[in-house]
């Protein structure tokens, strides 16, 4: 069972021509509801491909809560390190303009009290998958409790913030856009390595990805897609490599599967709504 914790949003998403620039405004087509957050993409992308989920987090006493906790009942995952606490659930208001390009503002609310790790390490929990969408010291605390059961921890740094170099030392698996790459001062992922985690994986959008696995450099072409939403292509792709590593898949056929599972993500409206089953995403890889 792979532990997931991190973030629930409510995602608010705005269609629009073109994201505006700074003190612009445009006007849009449609407003539509999604389940959303980085943390429970991720744990919704790796649950439909297959993967035993248990997902720790916080959600509001607010109506959205009972939703966001109900959706990832929905897709077999389990809640019981979901904690719902006093005021206003995560909520993230996001623009998608016609070339399914996205900007996106979080308001936390919940998140901020995600749950520190169990005193005692739940032996079924076999990895641990982190984002950066609750606070850094709660990350660091899940990370060092899972290092020191002897758990591998994965890190998609997003959304970009410095991380600490106790943290990047933790990781045996680091997934960066390249904008999360340049913030760690890294210039490739072999550099980015160099800082600590043992693996690093840096997504490049329509170019694909390129990973370093401690000893080789690997790319992973682009998949062809049909760009209607690029909203939660990272944390499909992250949430799918996570599934397919869990699941005794090696490194590069984990990667290729994540990349397509990404572009197929990319195909309809929401982080959630275009993300694969494991039939879905085998008949995909048959078809190439
Ligand atoms: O990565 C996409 C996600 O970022 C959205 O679902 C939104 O909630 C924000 O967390």
């Amino acid at each position: 069972m792979i532990a997931v914790t991190g973030s629930l949003n409510i995602d608010l998403v705005a269609r629009v021509p073109r994201i505006p620039r700074p003190g612009e405004t445009v006007l849009g087509s449609t407003l539509t509801r999604h389940q959303g957050g980085k943390g429970g993409n991720q744990a919704v992308a790796a649950a439909r491909l297959g993967a035993a989920v248990r997902f720790y987090g916080a959600v509001g006493d607010d109506g959205f809560g009972a939703e966001l906790s109900e959706a990832l009942r929905d897709e077999c995952i389990d809640t019981s390190g979901l904690r719902r606490v006093a005021g206003a659930s995560g909520c993230a208001l996001i623009s998608v303009a016609d070339d399914g390009e996205n900007a996106i503002s979080v308001l936390p609310g919940a998140n901020q009290h995600a749950p520190l790790p169990p005193g005692v390490w739940p032996r079924e929990l076999r990895a641990l998958l982190l984002q950066l969408e609750i606070p850094l010291p709660t990350v660091v605390a899940w990370a060092e409790r899972a290092h020191a059961a002897g758990v591998p921890v994965w890190l998609n740094a997003a959304p970009m913030q410095a991380l600490p170099p106790e943290l990047l030392a933790l990781l045996d698996l680091l997934v960066v856009n390249e904008g999360e790459l340049a913030a760690l001062g890294a210039a490739d992922v072999r550099a980015a390595a160099a800082l600590g985690p043992r693996r690093v994986v840096a997504t490049l959008g329509g170019r694909g990805a390129v990973a370093w696995d401690g000893r080789q450099l690997l790319q992973q072409p682009a998949h062809d897609i049909w760009m209607i939403d690029s909203t939660g292509a990272g944390d499909t792709f992250t949430g799918a490599l996570a599934a397919s590593l869990v699941q005794g898949r090696g490194f590069d056929e984990a990667l290729h599967r994540a990349g397509v599972a990404a572009a197929l993500a990319c195909g309809k409206v929401g982080a959630r709504e275009g993300m694969p089953t494991a039939t879905e995403l085998d008949a995909e890889i048959l078809a190439e």
